[in-house]
């Protein structure tokens, strides 16, 4: 994208990146940023709208970045500001001071935030001091859980935000409340679905479980969410019952480095010793989806995964009491579940005992960035 070069190391930016200014720029951050991105970089690129890629570098190891640019072929970032980890305060500082700097140097005619993360909140606060428009990408969505850093990052980013783009109904109804015009609000679809089904038939399950051991029956397990993963006790508890549920099938967890030291710390690794619990690194897009579309069940805490399954029609248990995807509960495979609920459902499902999803949500077509992109495009034109 623009006159980048390079994979955008951490700290590195495009000798020149103001060349073409008053870009799109669209700045990501952390693993599900990318996948939702790519679809609206696309659709602006077949627009022939001048764009740039802002890597914040919250997330920087190349299981949890650079193998969604090489699996979903993204363009290189033009500038990446490296600013790493830190406590909530730190790292959000970090990037209030860096993206200053970028969208200074960049002059964004608009800039577009994804989903819930730090880097879209600080991205959204830092373009409204500045008074350069924001896209919300996944706009309204809701847990109502104040413990969760995730809903702070929605509720701020949808008020600092001109256009908010909406993945399912419910959002348009949250972002009323919230007291957002409804001029602004746009409903679109889901770019992370965009992804899952532009990549369909690249989704094969076989040479992955092959490599990791796996028989044909298993299941896959991810955890990062601070409410299961940061507290040792719950950890333990959390060890536990993944041991339970390995007993019952052999399950894959691509561990996220966020719960790495308390799960371990909870004994993660002498329940995996008997091989039935795979524990390894994070995985890339094309092999994580096609392991989740090959699976009995998925048991997560992800955001993205329950979208996900949703789609795959793949049974889900999301180890949360409250979900901001409320639509995947009610059109999908999706379930809610406490610790001491996964063993008894698992039970059920590997008898057979699978949700059948009715429709899938709608406007989850595989159009969300194209929509996306034709309303930033009439935006845009309107302001020329
Ligand atoms: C972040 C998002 C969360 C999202 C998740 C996606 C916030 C507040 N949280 O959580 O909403 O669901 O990304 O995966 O923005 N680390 C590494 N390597 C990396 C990045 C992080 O080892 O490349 C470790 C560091 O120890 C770091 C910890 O993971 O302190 C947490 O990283 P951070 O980006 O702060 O939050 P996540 O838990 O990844
Ligand atoms: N994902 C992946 N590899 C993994 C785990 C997840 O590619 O090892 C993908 C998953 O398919 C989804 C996205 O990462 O597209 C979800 O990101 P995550 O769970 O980190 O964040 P959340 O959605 O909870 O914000």
């Amino acid at each position: 994208m623009g006159a980048i070069d390079g994979r955008g190391a951490p700290g590195s930016s495009n000798p020149s990146p103001t060349a073409g200014g008053r870009a799109v720029v669209h700045v990501v951050g952390a693993r599900p940023n990318f996948i939702k991105a790519a679809p609206v970089i696309r659709a602006l690129a077949r627009r022939g709208i001048d764009q740039r890629l802002v890597h914040t570098g919250q997330h920087y190891d190349d299981r949890l970045s650079a193998v969604f640019f090489r699996d979903l072929a993204l363009p290189e970032p033009d500038l990446n500001l490296g600013v790493g980890s830190g406590s909530h305060a730190v790292q959000t500082a970090a990037l209030l001071v860096a993206l200053e700097r970028a969208f200074t140097e960049l002059a964004p005619r608009l800039v577009v935030v994804y989903g819930d993360v730090n880097s879209s909140l600080a991205a959204a606060l830092v373009a409204a001091k500045l008074h350069v428009p924001v896209a919300h990408v996944e706009a309204g969505l809701r847990s109502f859980d104040d413990t969760m850093p995730e809903e702070v990052n929605r509720r701020v980013t949808d008020l600092l935000s001109d256009l908010l783009f909406v993945t399912s109904p419910e959002g348009l109804t949250n972002l009323d409340r919230s007291g957002v015009p409804a001029d602004r609000m746009h409903f679109v679809g889901n770019p992370m679905i965009d992804t899952l089904l532009a990549n369909l038939d690249r989704f094969d399950a076989t040479p992955v479980r092959s490599a990791l051991g796996l028989p044909a029956d298993f299941a896959v397990a991810t955890l990062h969410r601070p409410s299961n993963v940061d507290d040792p006790a719950r950890a333990g508890q959390t060890v536990a019952m993944l041991g339970g549920l390995a007993a019952l099938v052999p399950v894959v967890l691509p561990l996220h480095p966020r719960g790495r030291s308390v799960l371990r710390a909870a004994g993660l690794d002498e329940i995996a010793l008997d091989g039935r619990l795979h524990v390894v690194e994070p995985l890339g897009y094309l092999d994580f989806v096609s392991l989740m579309r090959g699976s009995r069940l998925v048991l997560t805490d992800s955001g993205g995964i329950q979208e996900e399954t949703t789609i795959l029609g793949v049974p889900c248990l999301t180890l949360r009491p409250n979900t901001e995807r409320p639509i995947t509960l009610t059109h999908g495979t999706n379930r809610l579940v406490e610790p001491a609920e996964v063993l008894p459902l698992a039970r059920r499902i590997l008898a057979g005992e699978v949700p059948r999803p009715s429709d899938p949500p709608p406007l989850w077509d595989g159009q969300a960035g194209e929509r996306i992109a034709e309303i930033i495009d009439g935006w845009l034109r309107a302001r020329i």
